[in-house]
């Protein structure tokens, strides 16, 4: 048993209107507002994807996976507790501020709160981007995914593979030690990098459009500190991305182009080349790990790895072969 998708988050922030402006003048997500001490956010037909709650923290402290109905939670919650782990059905009170039908909540070996539920509130109106963007993509994947620092990889990944059934995508040892989970088509809905401690390391949005991601790097790139890693092309989602500090300490990527799996068929494997294809400098690294990070983007620049980019029905004009040599080479050849 495992979770259909990502659903919702709940970020912990010392103030909103940091996060009021982030999210709309560059992510382009809808504000909803709550109340003094919590805004919301909508991305798409959901009701609230992205819960803020000023309590003094910096952090997203709750993850809400979503389950397809009241049958498979029950299952979830016993497979969690047979496990030796506590779950906790949770109050009315707390699911009206999830907007969900029913809930569960349990809390994982290094202390962050993970929710369960099924029943999601879906808006009466239609989503309406806060900047001129063509939409985030959430059908069949949910909000994106997150990443956890964690000081051992290897000892944290029983608890999400075993207990929460998450299936394993890949992982690499360089320049960090990580691991990737899928819970439905998309490459990941959860990773974990090694790091000095447990936080947060990052969310994921994927846009529609590669002009939303570009026009938004744009933006990030006028905002003193904004960027937090640099344009670049992941291996392993094929995403186009580049990442931003939120006020919350943990960093936002904004991608586009994620490559689709299917999970039943999927086989985990190692991936030599490290986390991208190019670009991504990460000002996040170490200036020791940030030049190993390089000298990898320069290895696969001299060992020609590329990937077709992922696209849409509609989204894209396909082109007549550019000339008769590619033609001629493009069956023998990586794309
Ligand atoms: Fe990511």
């Amino acid at each position: 048993m495992r979770p259909q998708s990502l659903g919702y988050i709940r970020v912990s922030a010392k103030e909103l209107d940091g996060w009021r402006s982030f999210a709309t003048g560059l992510l382009g997500l809808q504000v909803v507002d709550r109340s003094s001490k919590t805004v919301a956010f909508r991305m798409d037909n959901y009701a609230q994807r992205i819960l803020i709650e000023n309590d003094g923290n910096t952090t997203i402290n709750t993850w809400g996976w979503e389950m397809e109905d009241a049958a498979s939670l029950d299952a979830m919650a016993a497979q969690i507790e047979k496990a030796g782990y506590k779950v906790e059905k949770s109050s009315r009170a707390l699911c009206d501020e999830r907007m969900v039908k029913e809930l569960v909540a349990t809390i994982d070996p290094t202390g962050n709160s993970v929710e369960f539920y099924h029943g999601p509130t879906m808006a009466a109106d239609a989503f309406v981007p806060s900047r001129n963007i063509s939409g985030f993509r959430t059908a069949g994947i949910g909000l994106g995914h997150t990443v956890l620092h964690t000081p051992s990889v290897r000892e944290a990944i029983p608890y999400y593979r075993d207990v929460l059934g998450f299936g394993v995508s890949d992982h690499f040892e360089q320049p960090f030690p990580a691991c990737f989970f899928h819970v439905n088509t998309s490459h990941h809905s959860f990773a974990l990098l090694q790091g000095e401690k447990d936080q947060v390391h990052h969310l994921m949005l994927e846009l529609f459009s590669m002009d939303d991601v570009g026009q938004g790097y744009d933006i990030a790139l006028g905002e003193e500190g904004r960027v937090a890693v640099t344009m670049g092309r992941h291996t392993g989602n094929d995403v186009i991305s580049f990442y931003n500090w939120s006020p919350s300490g943990f960093m936002v990527e904004y991608g586009w182009g994620a490559k689709q799996i299917d999970p039943a068929t999927w086989q985990p494997g190692d991936r030599p080349a490290g986390p991208s294809y190019w670009g991504h400098d990460r000002n996040w690294l170490g200036p020791e790990m940030r030049e190993k990070a390089h000298q990898m983007t320069l290895q696969n620049a001299r060992d020609g790895l590329r990937a077709p980019v992922q696209v849409l029905p509609g989204n894209y004009n396909e082109m007549h072969g550019a000339c008769p040599w590619w033609d001629a080479n493009v069956s023998g050849r990586r794309q």
